[in-house]
């Protein structure tokens, strides 16, 4: 019902009634008198393509978002005409069109409905750039939440927020503030149980509005483009954000060193300086794997050269870091000063691959060398070229990571912080304004640097950090959230928006532990190291304007207490292998928010501190000054106590001691973690066991182990080891099966099973049916065990105690 007589006043446009439809083999289009045109795509009998055009008809059908790997195949389409309107049906999704105005209804087979046009399709022209400003609204449905859209840092829960989506350098950002660096355009919408996604594939200046302007409506619209959206159905959220990775795409696996600890800062020089730091690493036994050059160690801050005073000879520099475990990673900047005499400046020109204004000249702007042209990533053949330019760097030298950033791209001394609406872009032969380009050129720019640094850095993997990014980048980058603020708010926003981010299909993402800007107190630092070593990507970042920010710059305490915890993550590292394993072959998210991990429990929905870390942990950061603990949610199910083993039961709150050296870790009933022993870095030792941590449940909970060489190809070849156990707990019974896969040999022979809350005395123990003397297996008691690392069954059984 068309009832907001200002949104008509306001020139908005509205499709008039169908006259005719067409089907083909995937698609269903709807031509209304008009002009309009419906069409719709079936992927899957659970994903829809929804694309509207007016008068002018469709653009050629391109998109930088959606993976060529992407899953296609539907068991049904039928379209039927009914009096009042069309009804498509897949196995899954009904989908009426009303013949009036187009408008959509999407229900399930049940006929619930899921998702509901309000206004529906509407549009404005755009007098001043031509074309439309595409417009969709929907009804929010009752006690709908909405999530994910990227890197918004806001309450998980989006209900009564709006977005922007335009990537910008957000310096010192704070709570609610949009928009930053990414641009994520997806959402969940969560109501009766049942959970839905929409992404909305448009690159230009994107907004969303949830139940902000009107209590009952949520509504998305770009200042260009087309009206394009997927519609991706569960009902479990975890299908919604599986399925849009799916579409989106999925990274490859890292090389093992980079789940690691990473040190950073602005910047440390010269090459004495960068010792100074790794030594102390080794010295005070802090596991440390990445050590980052930001823009000080370039000549003149120009990509691709060296400042041969602070750094004579960097391959020697990086060779003798990576005899002591430590890999180099180095920052490149899209801006490439102005400056005759320097070849990538020469070559840019030569080849006219710098993105111009739309009467000609180059778009020129300040950055950190001083006035730069910028060359357009969205140009296959530039982005061929800037891969090109990473051989010495990575191939001859050995960095073995490459850091993007300023590529929202951000330009200095100018208002709107970046290139003005109309530099020219080539966007893969569909030439374009930057209002197109703008949110996907951080994007093309990760893109090109991941095929320089895949090829180079040959036969070991590629490692790519970003600043900014479009829907898709986790195809090629790792990301960090840019330049936050030492406070206890922003240690919040941290947590929220690398769980979003995991929700968005970009997993492989960190903060700057401890504040990018200021300085932290000893206690926030190591509250932050508390939570960052929970996230997929875990790197101390600082701007060094005010002091150090290593984990001894503080009191020896913290030092302390900082090295406990990185050897945790360490300890962890099959544990988060196994993690963004699952997130590469099936899209699941790294991190789970809570209404993630529990849709039907109503509690979740506005939770926002607790996550799951992996399918089995989970964790609660202390956020704020001088706590001894907190109170949290523990959701559905057992957990155990990490620290204590004491054995809670969820779907309530509770209070959790955590003093300054804790904090609230709980293990799922029936989980099995893996952990190495601590290592000053990946690879330092030679496995002699893994460590199994079993907590006893009554009951049955699969756990899995993916392990491979670490690094290198191999593992495509199906060189991988993938073990799946399935525990069962009955009562003086524990039984766990392994199921084996994959051909790769893991260096160590035996398995070292560590009990956790085991009810009962260990009587006796059948390995493979067979009885197996306790005085071969035991050790500690009751709690630990050594076996043969490719057992099929043990059987424990036990006596009262
Ligand atoms: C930007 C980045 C920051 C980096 C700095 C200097 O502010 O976000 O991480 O240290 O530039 O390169």
């Amino acid at each position: 019902m068309i009832t907001n007589t200002e949104l008509e006043y306001k020139g908005n446009l509205y499709p008039s009634n169908i006259t005719a439809y067409k089907k083909e083999v995937d698609k269903v289009s709807f031509y209304t008198e008009n002009n309009v045109t419906l069409t719709i795509t079936i992927l899957r009998d659970s994903v829809l393509r929804f694309r509207y055009a007016t008068e002018e008809g469709f653009e050629p059908d391109f998109s930088y978002a959606i993976d060529k790997n992407a899953t296609y195949g539907f068991n049904h389409l039928e379209v039927k005409e009914e009096e009042t309107a069309y009804i498509l049906k897949t196995a899954k999704l009904v989908v009426t069109i009303n013949k009036k105005d187009l408008r959509v209804s999407i229900a399930d087979t049940k006929g619930r409905v899921i998702n509901e046009d309000e206004l529906g399709f509407h549009w404005e022209e755009s007098y001043l750039y031509g074309g439309n400003i595409v417009k969709m609204s929907k009804d929010a449905q009752e006690s709908e939440s909405y999530y994910a859209m990227g890197d918004k840092p806001s309450q998980l829960n989006l209900r009564g927020k709006r977005i922007e989506n335009w990537n910008t350098d957000q310096y010192a950002f704070g709570k609610d503030h949009n928009p930053l660096y990414k641009a994520v355009p997806f959402y969940v919408g969560l109501h009766h149980k049942t959970a839905y996604g929409i992404f909305f594939d448009n690159t230009f200046r994107t907004h969303f509005d949830f139940c902000h302007e009107r209590r009952n409506v949520t509504s998305f619209w770009a200042d260009g483009g087309e009206m394009n959206y997927y519609f991706i159905y569960g009902p479990k959220v975890s299908e919604v954000v599986q399925g849009y990775t799916d579409l989106t795409g999925k990274p490859e696996l890292p090389p093992l060193w980079t789940l690691g600890f990473h040190q950073c800062k602005w910047s440390y020089y010269p090459e004495s300086r960068v010792k100074e730091v790794t030594k102390k690493f080794r010295d005070l036994k802090i596991p440390c794997d990445g050590i980052y050059l930001d823009i000080d160690y370039m000549d003149q801050f120009r990509c691709f050269t060296w400042n041969k005073e602070y750094f004579p000879d960097p391959k020697r520099m990086v060779d003798e870091l990576l005899e002591d475990g430590f890999k180099t990673i180095a920052i490149i900047d899209p801006g490439i000063k102005i400056d005759k005499d320097y070849w990538v400046y020469q070559q840019a020109v030569e080849n006219d691959y710098f993105c111009k204004r739309a009467d000609g000249p180059y778009m020129k702007g300040k950055v950190w060398p001083g006035e730069c042209n910028f060359p357009d990533f969205t140009n296959p053949e530039v982005r061929d070229w800037w891969a090109g330019l990473y051989k010495e760097l990575i191939a001859e030298i050995g960095v073995r990571g490459i850091w993007n950033d300023m590529n929202e791209p951000a330009v200095m001394e100018v208002p709107g912080k970046t290139f003005p609406d109309d530099v020219r872009h080539n966007y893969d032969g569909h030439p374009c304004s930057h209002r197109k380009a703008h949110n996907i050129y951080g994007m093309q720019m990760a893109r090109a640097t991941y095929e320089g640094m895949r090829k180079y850095t040959f036969p070991k993997r590629p490692f790519v950090i970003t600043r900014a990014a479009y829907s898709g980048a986790q195809r090629f980058t790792s990301s960090w959230t840019g330049d936050n603020v030492a406070t206890w708010e922003h240690l919040w926003i941290a947590n929220i928006q690398v769980q979003r981010m995991c929700m968005s299909g970009m997993s492989f993402t960190g903060s700057d532990i401890g504040g990018f800007a200021e300085q932290p107190s000893g206690e926030l630092f190591l509250r932050w190291i508390q939570l960052g070593i929970f996230h997929p990507f875990c790197r101390v970042h600082s701007s060094g304007d005010h002091g150090d920010q290593e984990p001894w710059s503080f009191d020896i305490e913290v030092t302390d207490i900082t090295r406990k915890f990185i050897e945790l993550r360490y300890k962890l590292l099959p544990y988060l292998y196994t993690m963004f394993w699952e997130y590469m072959t099936d899209g699941v998210p790294m991190l789970k928010s809570l209404m993630y991990y529990d849709q039907e429990d109503q509690h979740t929905h506005y939770r926002n501190d607790e996550f799951i870390f992996g399918n089995h942990i989970l964790v609660c950061p202390i956020l704020e000054p001088n706590a001894k603990g907190r109170r949290m949610y523990l959701p559905r199910g057992k957990w155990y106590n990490f620290w204590t083993n004491d054995l809670l039961s969820g779907g309530k709150e509770t209070w959790v001691e955590a003093d300054i050296d804790q904090v609230p870790v709980f293990v799922k009933e029936g989980a099995i973690v893996p952990n190495y022993p601590v290592q000053q870095y990946v690879g330092e030792k030679e496995l002699k066991e893994l460590t199994l941590h079993v907590y006893y449940a009554e009951g049955t909970e699969i756990s899995k182990v993916y392990e491979d060489a670490g690094d290198g190809y191999d593992y495509k070849k199906g060189r991988y080891s993938l073990r799946k156990f399935r525990l069962t707990g009955r009562e003086n019974q524990l039984i766990i099966q392994q199921f084996k896969e994959g051909k790769y040999e893991t260096p160590y022979k035996k398995l070292k099973l560590v009990l956790h809350g085991l009810p009962f005395n260990v009587k006796s123990i059948y390995l493979d049916n067979a009885q197996i003397p306790l005085k071969d297996v035991k050790m500690n008691g009751d709690k630990t065990m050594i076996i043969p690392k490719n057992f099929t069954e043990i059987h424990i059984i036990g006596e009262q105690q």
